[in-house]
């Protein structure tokens, strides 16, 4: 299959205190681990970085200057993808984790024709409130946790679908509820509990302990 991938690395990192996609991770940057593990599916990989960086490419075939919102940052990647292009996977650059047989899995899962898009998710282990809101902690109900999942990246998607899921520039926590909205089938595929995501600097102590190094 034609694999492109898009790793999103235009964040500011405001929680972690600096752009920790281009931190050292045990002698690599973070951006080239997530990089090198969407060689394993896509034949063209695009990093997308914040618009005033000069970064260098950490390993992928192109740089791309990102925008302010992280949709904002797959649409720059999406423009330079040639149009006969047919699978997209779309990575977060601060889960260098994700291993190769994990992008596999959510390409493979395109392989029947059934899906419109594919993401790793994980059984939750906490039990599930919805609250009134931030500014109101007051519990509205409890939810069924057999029936949800925390969703990661890599995601894949049949590259028409999200370009047409981009289309009218909207913003989401991630590609597959804009698939969603335009009425995409979305399938889960196991995620994995190393692949976490860097958002604190707890998480890098974390990974570093993963890493063992
Ligand atoms: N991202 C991006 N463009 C943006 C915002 C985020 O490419 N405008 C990327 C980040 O670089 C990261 C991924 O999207 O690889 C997931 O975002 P997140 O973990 O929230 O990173 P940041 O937005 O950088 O962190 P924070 O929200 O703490 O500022
Ligand atoms: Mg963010």
């Amino acid at each position: 299959m034609d694999v492109a991938a898009i790793v999103v690395a235009a964040g500011e990192g405001e929680r972690y205190g600096s752009r920790k996609q281009f931190c050292d991770l045990g002698g690599r940057s973070v951006a080239a681990r997530s990089i090198d593990a969407a060689r394993s599916v896509a034949a063209f990989v695009v990093l997308v970085v914040p618009a005033d960086s000069t970064e260098e490419s950490h390993g992928a075939d192109a740089v791309v200057a990102g925008g302010s919102s992280r949709a904002a940052s797959v649409r720059a990647g999406l423009a330079v993808i040639e149009d006969d292009t047919r699978v997209i996977v779309v990575h977060d650059a601060a889960r260098p984790l994700a291993s190769p047989a994990l992008f596999t899995a959510v390409v493979g899962a395109l392989g029947d024709g059934s899906l419109a898009a594919a993401v790793p998710g994980l059984a939750i282990a906490d039990t599930v409130k919805r609250i009134g809101g931030v500014d109101d902690p007051i519990v509205i109900e409890t939810l069924d946790r057999a029936t949800l999942v925390a969703v990661q990246t890599p995601q894949a998607f049949l590259a028409d679908t999200l370009r047409q899921a981009h289309r009218d520039g909207r913003d989401a926590t991630d590609d597959a509820s804009l698939v969603e909205a335009i009425g995409g089938k979305v399938g889960v595929v196991a995620g994995e509990p190393r692949n976490r995501k860097l958002t604190t600097g707890d998480d890098l102590a974390w990974m570093l302990a993963a890493l063992d190094v």
